[in-house]
C-alpha cells in the first residue's frame, strides 16, 4: 500500500487549496490519522474488513453473494432527514420557501463547534470523486472528507473515486464536502455497531461557496455527499449559474422493434419508481430498454441544439423492498455480487432477504434490528427504506454508451408521482411551458425514503422539493429559460403508475407493463400516433395504447385515460395555494398556464 499512498498524495500535492483545506479540517476534527483514498480494490477490501471488525457489517455467504456485505444501521438513522437539511445562502430569499434556511456564518459557527474533535479516535478519509465520466465536459469533481468507512466503501461504488480523479482535477477548483458521523472515540471507548449522533443531525449546503457540511448521520443521501448534496443541491445552483440542468431523473434508452432509439428521462419523487423504470423489461414484443442512470441526470445543450444528459453516478443506491425477479429482474441480477446491502434481513444461510423478494417468506430470519424473525412476527424483517448499493456496470441492461462523456440526446422528459386519484396514466404537455407547469405542480404521497410520515400528499415540483439548492420560483424560471434556448427541446409528459380503485388496489399493473406507455411516448415523439386534447393536456385514445396481452378491463383503461373534470376543478385551489408560496418569483408563464387550465376546465364542465 505504501507506494499507492505516495501516488495519491503526490497527485493531491499539486492542488494547494485542497491540501490546505484538508489540513485545516484535520486541525478542527482531530482525527487520529488522515487517509487519502486512492480508489483501489485493496482500499475497498480494507473498508469492508474494518466494518466487519467493528460489527457494523457482516460478510454474506461468498458462494451466494460474492464480495458482498450486509450493514445494519441504527433505528434513528435510516433515511434522509429533510427537516435537518439546510440551504445556507447569504440571503434567506435565495433559499426560498421550500428549503430550511440558516445564515451561513451562524451555521458555520454552530457546525465548527460540532465538528470540533468530532473525529477523535477515528480516521479522516479524503475521497476525491468525479460526478460523471472523468474528463466529460458535463462532469464535475468534488472532494468528500468523512470519518466513515461505510461512506468510503459506498463512494467507491457510487462515484469514480481516488488517484485518477485527483490527477484529472490538477489544480482546479472543486466542491468541498465535510462529513462526520459525530461520534468521537476516547482512548478506551468501545465503538458501537452504527456510530452516529442520534441527537443532532445537520445536512448543510453553502451554495455560494459550493460547500457541504454534513454532521451526525451515516446513512445514504445524508452521508454520500456526491449524490443528493452535490449532484442535486449544489449542482442545481451551478446549473442555474452556468446554463444547464441538474435533475432528480432516471435516464433510459428505448429501442423500438425496428431498431430506432430514443432517450427518455423521468423525474419521480423518492421511492416512486425511477430505478424500476430505468431497468424495465418491456412486456411488448420487440421493444427493449437499456439503462443509463436511475436517479440523477445532468443535462447540457449540445452544439446541435439538443439537450444531452449524463448520469453523474457510477452505481445504484436502490430501494430493496419490493424488488424481485418479476418486478425488477435487472436490479436483482445487478445485486448478485460486489454489493452492499443496508437494513435488509439476513437468512439462516448467510444471504439477504427483504419484503417482496420471494413469494414465500423464509421460515426464519434475523431482522434488520438483529432480532430473530419468523413470518408470524407481525412486523417487517427489513426496513422499508432498506437499500442495495451496486456497481452500475453490473446491470445486465446497462447501455453501452452509459459512460459516453458527451451524454445522450434526450427526446422526452417524464414527470410523475404517486397519486391514488384523478391523475391519468399519461398526459402529454401542450408545450415546454405547459410541461414545466406539469412538473411544477407535480404531487405525490410521501414514502419511507424520507424520515417522517408516509402517505401524505405533498407538492413535489419536478421531484426536486428536497433537492433544489435555491429558490424554487427561480428554478421554475430557469426551466422556462432552458426551453426558450432551443427549438429541439424534449417533449414533456406526466405519468402516474399509482392510480387506485376504491379498495386501494392499483388500477395499472406497472413495472414492465409501463413499456406500453413508453411506446406511446416514443410514437408521439415521432408524431406517429394520435392524442386528444383535454383541459389538462393531451391523452392517448384508449385504442392507441398497446394493451395486447394485458388482462385489463376496458372500463379500467377508460378510467386511467380519462379526465375527472370535477376532481381537477377541486385541484385548482390547491395548485393556487402551492403557487402562492413563490410570491413574485413565480414566473408569469406558469401563472398563465394555471389561468389557462382553469378556463379549459370551466369550459369542459359546461
Ligand atoms: P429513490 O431511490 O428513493 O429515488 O426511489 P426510486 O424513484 O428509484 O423508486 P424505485 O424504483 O426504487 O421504486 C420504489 C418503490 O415503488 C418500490 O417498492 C417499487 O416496487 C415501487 N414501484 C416501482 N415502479 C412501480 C410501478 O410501476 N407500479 C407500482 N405499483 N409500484 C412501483
Ligand atoms: C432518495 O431518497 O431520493 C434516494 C435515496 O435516492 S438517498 O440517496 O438516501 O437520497
Ligand atoms: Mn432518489
Amino acid at each position: 500500500m505504501a507506494s499507492v499512498t505516495m501516488e495519491v498524495e503526490s497527485a493531491a500535492s499539486g492542488n494547494k487549496p485542497l491540501t490546505e483545506w484538508v489540513a485545516q479540517l484535520a486541525e478542527l476534527c482531530k482525527p487520529d490519522r488522515v487517509h487519502w483514498c486512492d480508489g483501489s480494490a485493496d482500499e475497498y477490501q480494507t473498508m469492508l474488513r474494518l466494518m466487519v471488525q467493528t460489527g457494523v457489517a457482516i460478510p454474506l455467504d461468498a458462494a451466494k453473494r460474492p464480495n458482498s456485505i450486509l450493514v445494519r444501521s441504527n433505528p434513528g438513522d435510516v433515511a434522509r432527514v429533510e427537516n435537518r437539511t439546510f440551504i445556507c445562502s447569504r440571503s434567506k430569499d435565495d433559499a426560498g420557501p421550500t428549503n430550511n434556511w440558516e445564515d451561513p456564518a451562524k451555521m458555520k459557527g454552530k457546525l465548527r463547534q460540532l465538528f470540533g474533535g468530532s473525529m477523535a479516535g477515528r480516521t479522516m478519509y479524503v475521497i476525491a470523486y468525479s460526478m460523471g465520466p472523468i474528463g466529460s465536459p458535463i462532469a464535475k469533481i468534488g472532494v468528500e472528507i468523512s470519518d466513515s468507512p461505510y461512506v468510503v466503501a459506498n463512494m467507491h461504488i457510487m462515484a469514480r473515486v481516488g488517484t485518477k480523479v485527483l490527477e484529472a482535477l490538477g489544480n482546479a477548483d472543486f466542491v468541498r464536502g465535510l462529513h462526520s458521523i459525530g461520534a468521537p472515540l476516547k482512548p478506551n471507548d468501545q465503538d458501537t455497531t452504527w456510530p452516529c449522533d442520534s441527537e443532532q443531525k445537520y445536512i448543510c449546503h453553502f451554495p455560494e461557496t459550493r460547500e457541504i457540511w454534513s454532521y451526525g448521520s451515516g446513512y445514504g443521501g445524508n452521508a454520500l455527499l456526491g449524490k443528493k448534496c452535490h449532484a442535486l443541491r449544489i449542482a442545481s445552483v451551478q446549473a442555474r449559474d452556468e446554463g444547464w440542468m441538474a435533475e432528480h431523473m432516471l435516464i433510459l434508452k428505448l429501442i423500438s422493434p425496428s431498431g430506432t432509439t430514443k432517450y427518455i428521462t423521468g423525474a419521480f419523487p423518492s421511492a416512486c419508481g425511477k430505478t424500476n423504470l430505468s431497468m424495465l423489461i418491456p412486456t411488448i414484443p420487440g421493444w427493449r430498454v437499456e439503462t443509463i442512470g436511475d436517479d440523477i441526470a445532468w443535462m447540457k445543450f449540445g452544439a446541435d441544439g439538443r439537450l444531452y444528459a449524463i448520469n453523474p453516478e457510477y452505481g445504484f443506491f436502490g430501494v430493496a423492498p419490493g424488488t424481485n425477479m418479476k418486478s425488477n429482474r435487472n436490479a436483482m441480477l445487478t445485486a448478485t455480487k460486489n454489493s452492499i446491502f443496508t437494513n435488509c434481513a439476513m437468512t439462516a444461510d448467510g444471504d439477504v432477504w427483504w419484503e417482496g423478494m420471494t413469494e414465500q417468506k423464509p421460515a426464519e430470519l434475523v431482522d434488520w434490528l438483529r432480532r430473530p424473525w419468523t413470518p408470524s412476527a407481525g412486523r417487517k424483517s427489513s426496513h422499508p427504506n432498506a437499500r442495495f448499493t451496486v456497481p452500475a456496470k453490473q446491470c445486465p441492461a446497462i447501455a453501452p454508451e452509459w459512460e459516453d462523456p458527451k451524454g445522450v440526446p434526450i427526446d422526452a422528459i417524464l414527470f410523475g408521482g404517486r397519486r391514488a386519484g384523478i391523475v391519468p396514466l399519461v398526459t402529454e404537455s401542450f408545450s415546454w411551458q405547459h410541461g414545466t407547469f406539469l412538473g411544477a405542480t407535480a404531487s405525490s404521497e410521501t414514502t419511507a425514503a424520507i424520515a417522517g410520515k408516509v402517505g401524505e400528499l405533498r407538492r413535489d415540483p419536478m421531484a426536486m422539493l428536497a433537492f433544489c439548492g435555491y429558490h424554487m420560483g427561480d428554478y421554475f424560471a430557469h426551466y422556462l429559460k432552458m426551453g426558450a434556448e432551443s427549438s429541439k427541446v424534449p417533449k414533456i409528459f406526466y405519468v402516474n403508475w399509482f392510480r387506485q380503485d376504491e379498495n386501494g388496489k392499483f388500477l395499472w399493473p406497472g413495472y414492465g407493463e409501463n413499456s406500453r406507455v413508453l411506446k406511446w411516448v416514443f410514437e408521439r415523439c415521432d408524431g406517429k400516433v394520435h392524442a386528444t386534447d383535454t383541459p389538462i393536456g393531451r391523452l392517448p385514445d384508449p385504442s392507441d395504447l398497446d394493451v395486447k396481452g394485458l388482462d385489463l378491463p376496458s372500463a379500467t383503461l377508460a378510467k386511467l385515460l380519462s379526465v375527472d373534470v370535477q376532481g381537477w376543478i377541486e385541484e385548482v385551489p390547491r395548485i393556487k395555494e402551492h403557487f402562492a408560496k413563490f410570491g413574485d418569483r413565480l414566473p408569469k408563464g406558469l401563472q398563465d398556464e394555471l389561468t389557462g387550465l382553469e378556463q379549459r376546465l370551466k369550459a369542459a364542465k359546461k
